[in-house]
Parts: structure tokens; C-alpha cells; sequence
């Protein structure tokens, strides 16, 4: 089995999420209503729209996993009632526009995985004027966070691993957004709304987002935690909240400072982010303010830490080489592999069988391909992707 089916596996597995789409789901679409399924996977969402009362459903999946949805529909015999569509949603058409769009393209913070791109899209092209969304509104939530094991995995770099010197490696490390998971324990003050956003209404940069929170107890400041939460319904949220009652099982988001800051009660930790959905980048500022003297009169507020700004962007692995073919003033020119693909897209003529393209590419560019073979898998790659 393909780790993308078990990664499917995971979502239906995760009973709090299931629960939270099947009550939201229930709530918003009526009888009758026409729905998307947006990057529907295994299709569990539009079964659970189906089960509703939905009279049609628009499935579609950019991935491997419709073919899938297809056979899962029919064993439900839903199939007089949903359409598959393989394809990127910003890449298709439907026939009609649609009552509902429903997706789980939140990501772990509540933006990474699309969903403001692919709602905007929905919302102007799928959806009927009143139309309703599921979700309907994304909070993104922050907090101040104490996490020794996530620190740890920061410096790694510093501490000269297989005895050898790694420090070069220490600014991509403070400069990337990881994956970790939290608990009560690990908060070192009341979470805030950096961000409440409509996904299909949303910026496409969201800049200058601050929060301002209180260390409710003394501990050290490793970084700052990031997770969401997804207003489903008017009833239903959805999130993976450290706090929450019934949190779903997805990561939440550790954005690390450049050293740790001892953090007493009271401190206040500034934050300001910004966010490109579209490019997954975020940035984060950190300030620590504290008060100097003891007494209640001499307390005076002093800033105790600032961090320089940390950005997603610094921490990406970026070539010099390929840098330099970004700017404006570059003239492109096609390698030979660029030359053998130009020659199946232009080979795609409506004509041609698919063995007389894989032909006439290994005759052109026989010194690319040590066999005819290989010539067929490369056609074949570009082919799935760009013809009909
Ligand atoms: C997080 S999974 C959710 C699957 C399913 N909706 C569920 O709730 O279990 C995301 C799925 O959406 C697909 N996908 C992501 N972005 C897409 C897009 N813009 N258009 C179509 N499919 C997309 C992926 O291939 C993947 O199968």
C-alpha cells in the first residue's frame, strides 16, 4: 500500500476531525444542494455530503488517490450522485456553480496546505453568490512555548555532530517553521488570535500581524508555538489546539528564537508575523519585555530581548545558480532535457498515437536516453501532466 493511502488513512482514522466535517456537513448542506468536495482523497467528505442530502457532488483530486475515490464511492452507492474529476481545482471547470464547497486545506498553522488560494478560486468561479464554505473562517493561533526536545533539534547544529564543524547549517535551522506537537506544559502563557480570516476572501499577503501575550509562569522561551482554528459551522470548530477538548491529530507548528530567553511572570512576549499563503513563507519577530526593580513603585518596564527577524524564506535551500535564472534580465535557453520535453508537447498535435511520439522522441534525442524505454517513461511523465 502507497504511504499516500496511508497518509488517508490517518485523516479518516482521526475520529475528532471526522466528527467535526460529518456535524458541520449535516449543518450546512441542505437537501437537494450541490456541493465540491475539494481535494476530496478518499472522497469522505462528499460521502458525508451525500449522506446529507446532497444531490450532486463535484469530487476533485490533483492526486493518484481519485481513482481510489471512484471505487469507494461506487462500494457506497453513491455513485448516481458523485462526479470525479482528476485535476488541480484552479485547473478545471464544473457545469454548474455550486451551493457548498467543502476542503481540508488547512495545513498545521491554517494556511500552509492552499486553502486561502483554493477557496478565493472556488469562491469566484464554483460557488453560487449565496454560497457557503466549509470552513468559513480560519483563526491562527500563537503562543509563547517552553520545548526542550524542539530547541534541541535547533542545536544540533552548534554541537559539532560526528565530531565535525555543522555551524553553517544553524541559521536555515532558526530560519524553518517545524513541524512539533504541544502540551499544556509547553505553554508559558494564554494563546492569542494572530489572524481570523475568511478563506476565500483573504489577503494574499498578510502582513504585520501582532499578538501580545503574558508569561503566566516563569520557564525559558524556546519559540513560538503555532496551530489553528477552523470555524466549520456555525456550531462546529476544528482544531489541533493544544488545549482543545477534542483536538484533531495534526501537528501544531514550532517557529524557534535565535537563544532561548528566561521568561519571568508577568513578561510580555511581542510577536509580529507575516504570512504568504501562496509561497508558504512566514517571518517572525520576537520582543521580551520585563520589568526592572522589586518594588511595586520602581517596576519599569524594560525590553528584555529582541530577535532579529526570522523568515521561512532564509531557512529554504536556495542554489546561487538557480537564484540567478529568477532575474529579470536573464535570457533563457533551453537544456537538452527542456529540448525533449518541448519536442513531446509539440509532438501532442491530436494526432499522433502515444507509441509514435515515444519514437520519434528517442530518434531525436537518442543521446538522452539509453534506451527506448526510458524515452517512453519520459514521454509518458510529461504527458499525464499536460494532455487530454
Ligand atoms: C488533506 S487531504 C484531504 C482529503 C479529504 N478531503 C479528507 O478530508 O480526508 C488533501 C487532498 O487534496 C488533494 N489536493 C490538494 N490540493 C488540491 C487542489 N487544489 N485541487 C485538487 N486536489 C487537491 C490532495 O491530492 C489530497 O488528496
Amino acid at each position: 500500500m502507497s504511504l499516500v493511502v496511508d497518509e488517508h488513512r490517518q485523516y479518516l482514522d482521526d475520529k475528532a476531525r471526522v466528527a467535526a466535517f460529518r456535524q458541520a456537513i449535516r449543518e450546512i448542506v441542505k437537501p437537494g444542494n450541490v456541493v465540491l468536495d475539494l481535494g476530496c482523497g478518499t472522497g469522505i467528505l462528499g460521502l458525508l455530503a451525500c449522506q446529507a442530502g446532497a444531490a450532486r457532488v463535484y469530487a476533485i483530486d490533483g492526486g493518484g488517490m481519485i481513482q481510489l475515490a471512484r471505487e469507494i464511492c461506487l462500494a457506497n452507492g453513491f455513485q448516481d450522485r458523485i462526479i470525479h474529476i482528476n485535476g488541480l481545482s484552479t485547473q478545471v471547470d464544473l457545469p454548474e456553480r455550486v451551493d457548498v464547497v467543502v476542503a481540508d486545506q488547512i495545513g498545521r498553522f491554517g494556511f500552509e496546505a492552499g486553502v486561502f488560494e483554493y477557496f478565493a478560486d472556488a469562491r469566484e468561479r464554483f460557488l453560487k453568490p449565496a454560497g457557503r464554505t466549509i470552513p468559513a473562517r480560519v483563526d491562527l493561533y500563537v503562543a509563547p512555548v517552553e520545548h526542550r526536545v524542539m530547541w534541541n533539534q535547533v542545536e544540533f547544529w552548534s554541537h559539532s555532530p560526528a565530531g565535525l564543524n555543522f555551524s553553517p547549517v544553524r541559521p536555515l535551522a532558526t530560519n524553518t517553521g517545524y513541524p512539533s506537537t504541544y502540551r499544556r506544559r509547553h505553554l508559558l502563557g494564554k494563546p492569542a488570535v494572530l489572524a481570523s480570516l475568511d478563506p476565500s476572501n483573504s489577503p494574499k499577503a498578510i502582513l504585520g500581524l501582532q499578538a501580545s501575550i503574558v508569561a503566566t509562569r516563569k520557564g525559558t522561551l524556546h519559540g513560538i508555538g503555532g496551530w489553528f482554528l477552523a470555524q466549520l459551522s456555525a456550531h462546529v470548530t476544528m482544531s489541533n489546539s493544544p488545549l482543545a477538548r477534542h483536538p484533531i491529530n495534526r501537528h501544531n507548528v514550532f517557529f524557534p528564537l535565535d537563544r532561548p530567553v528566561k521568561l519571568a511572570k508577568g513578561d510580555q512576549v511581542r510577536v509580529q508575523m507575516s504570512i504568504l499563503p501562496t509561497d508558504t513563507l512566514v517571518t517572525w519577530t520576537v520582543e521580551v519585555w520585563g520589568f526592572h526593580g522589586n518594588g511595586r513603585s520602581s517596576k519599569q518596564r524594560i525590553r528584555k530581548a529582541r530577535e532579529t527577524t526570522h523568515s521561512t524564506f532564509q531557512g529554504m535551500l536556495l542554489c546561487q545558480d538557480d537564484l540567478r535564472k529568477t532575474r529579470p534580465d536573464f535570457i533563457p535557453k533551453l537544456t537538452s532535457w527542456g529540448e525533449a520535453r518541448l519536442s513531446v508537447l509539440a509532438l501532442c498535435d491530436g494526432q499522433k498515437p502515444l507509441e509514435e511520439i515515444e519514437r520519434e522522441l528517442y530518434q531525436r534525442h537518442s543521446k538522452l536516453f539509453r534506451s527506448p524505454a526510458e524515452a517512453a517513461k519520459f514521454a509518458s511523465e510529461v504527458i499525464t501532466s499536460y494532455a487530454l
